[in-house]
């Protein structure tokens, strides 16, 4: 394991990157046995909630000789050992915006540790890894909670590596589960829910691949380093070298991505990897998938999902296993994922340069955006409002000035009590469309009208004037947070 070099993290695999937070107290090994049935979800989502250290289950019922990993990429000091960065969410934000424009080219290898055992045919069977039932009502055990789905793209030969679901049907069949609606003959979905064109690029390989009658060749990787991870639940856009999530885990890395080739297909994947389930999507086959505990923090209805073929699987020598409990709340940090593809995609969309970060705190998916913008007239935080609910289909849309941390509940909860009179700056907004016409993208959840609040003071015209804040202001604050190492606070 590599250490101490500067822009550079300290680990290689998920093993050592959980190896370093044992180290730093953020991960706790459980010995107790624990049932697969609903007691691994229930204490996660327990220890989540209280803000706990990442879980390693040594003792899974069933299943003595493979530990199963939950809760290690959520809180900021996890993500800042994941990033070797700084505590802090705007410069790990940062951090994600600088190495999605500037990639680092992955190492080919001819093999690696994920190749430590290969189980082919016959011998394939699911079941040997230990794979929850996560929520009590849900349809089937999900394998790839925390997964990178990897295809390639029929036309340009460009990897995609998407954070997709699946659920286990037998033996060596899952589900994989692209949202969205995708009965066979279905056209290629076009767009994107969270920004980004590549979004769900998994579905266009392989309705693609479908319409000629052909299977789509594909990789489930479990058990990634966190920032793989983080890139494959990201909209990373394609480029000409065709491994676009692999190259933007590996700038943020500041290390290139160690890549294999699978047994059966052409697909790369992660040389470091636990686990690797290879095999085909079948063409003209659906299943149903669900219902399953979803990050709007409800249940979803059954969709009828891409069946995956698994024809090989191929592991570490003891390998790890890894998944989240999904829901309103969730082991991976929503605000790196979702926050710089909303952000662009507002900007590209409303030409609103003046909007400096989209937050997306952990309401639900859908639930709620705080936009920080650079306010300069009376009025302007309810045209931002309209853009992002013509654009976006969050409900509340709450506006701030520069000056707020969009991180701090208080911060924001302060401005809007302090700013925003009921009757002149909170708003009702428009009927919720589905995410860009693409029906079935989400279940119905009612309410499904917004709300915006202009908790803004900048430029305001009030009756009577706003005091000013007496808060240091950002030129202050940036000032002194230069001299932070220099004063020993860092
Ligand atoms: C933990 C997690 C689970 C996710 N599960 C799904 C899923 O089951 N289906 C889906 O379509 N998107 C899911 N997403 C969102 C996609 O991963 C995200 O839209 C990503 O950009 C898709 O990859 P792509 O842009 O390469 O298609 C999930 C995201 C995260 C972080």
């Amino acid at each position: 394991m590599t250490t101490n070099i500067p822009g550079r993290v300290g680990y290689d695999s998920m093993r050592e990157y959980m190896q370093i937070l044992e180290e730093r107290g953020l991960l706790k090994r459980v010995t107790g046995e624990v049932d697969l049935d609903f007691e691994i979800g229930a204490i996660s989502y327990r220890s989540l909630v209280r803000n706990g250290p990442g879980l390693l289950f040594e003792n899974v019922k069933d299943y003595p000789d493979m530990p199963l990993a939950t809760n290690i990429m959520y809180s900021l000091d996890q993500l800042a050992v994941a990033f070797n960065g700084e505590r802090d969410w705007v410069a790990l934000e940062e951090r994600v915006h600088e190495g999605m424009r500037n990639r680092l080219p992955s190492k080919i290898s001819p093999t690696g540790p994920v190749k430590d055992v290969i189980i082919k045919g016959e011998e394939v069977d699911l079941g040997m890894l230990p794979t929850p039932l996560w929520h009590e009502l849900d349809g089937g055990r999900y394998i790839a909670t925390t997964a990178g789905v990897v295809t390639i793209d029929p036309q340009t030969g460009a990897h995609n590596m998407g954070q997709y679901r699946s659920m286990i049907i037998d033996k060596n069949h899952t589900t994989v589960k692209i949202m969205g609606d995708f009965p066979v003959g279905s056209p290629p979905p076009q767009g994107s829910n969270y920004g980004g064109a590549s979004d769900r690029s998994g579905a266009a390989h392989v309705l693609e691949n479908e319409a000629k009658g052909l299977p789509t060749p594909c990789a489930i990787v479990l058990g990634m380093d966190p920032l793989l991870v983080l890139a494959a639940g990201t909209a990373v856009p394609t480029d000409a070298n065709g491994l676009a999530e692999y190259e933007a885990a590996g700038a943020w890395a500041g290390r290139p991505v160690d890549l294999v080739k699978c047994e059966t297909s052409d697909i790369l994947v992660p040389a470091n990897a636990e686990i690797i389930l290879e095999g085909e999507i079948v063409p003209g086959e659906r299943h149903y998938d669900g219902p399953h505990g979803e990050s709007s923090g409800f249940y979803n209805k059954n969709y009828e999902c891409f069946v995956f073929r698994v024809d090989t699987i191929t592991h570490r020598t003891a390998p790890i296993s890894f998944g989240l409990i999904c829901g309103r709340i969730e082991d991976y940090p929503r605000p790196l994922m979702r926050s710089g593809s909303i952000l662009n995609t507002l900007v590209e969309k409303t030409g609103y340069t003046n909007i400096l970060e989209v937050h997306f705190p952990d309401a639900g998916a859908k639930g709620v955006i705080i936009i920080r913008a650079k306010i300069d007239h009376d009025g302007q935080p309810k045209e931002i409002m309209d853009a992002a609910w013509e654009h976006l289909s969050y409900r509340w849309v709450i506006v701030v000035d520069e000056d707020c941390d969009v991180h701090d509940w208080n911060d924001i909860m302060w401005r809007v009590v302090s700013f925003a009179e009921p009757e002149q700056h909170v708003y009702l907004g428009a009927v919720l469309k589905r995410p860009l016409g693409r029906p079935g993208e989400m279940d119905f959840i009612p309410p499904s009208r917004g709300m915006g609040i202009d908790a803004t003071r900048e430029n305001k015209i009030t009756e009577f004037p706003i005091p000013a804040p007496s808060k240091p202001t950002m030129e202050l604050l940036n000032k002194v947070g230069k001299r932070w190492e220099e004063l020993g606070l860092s």
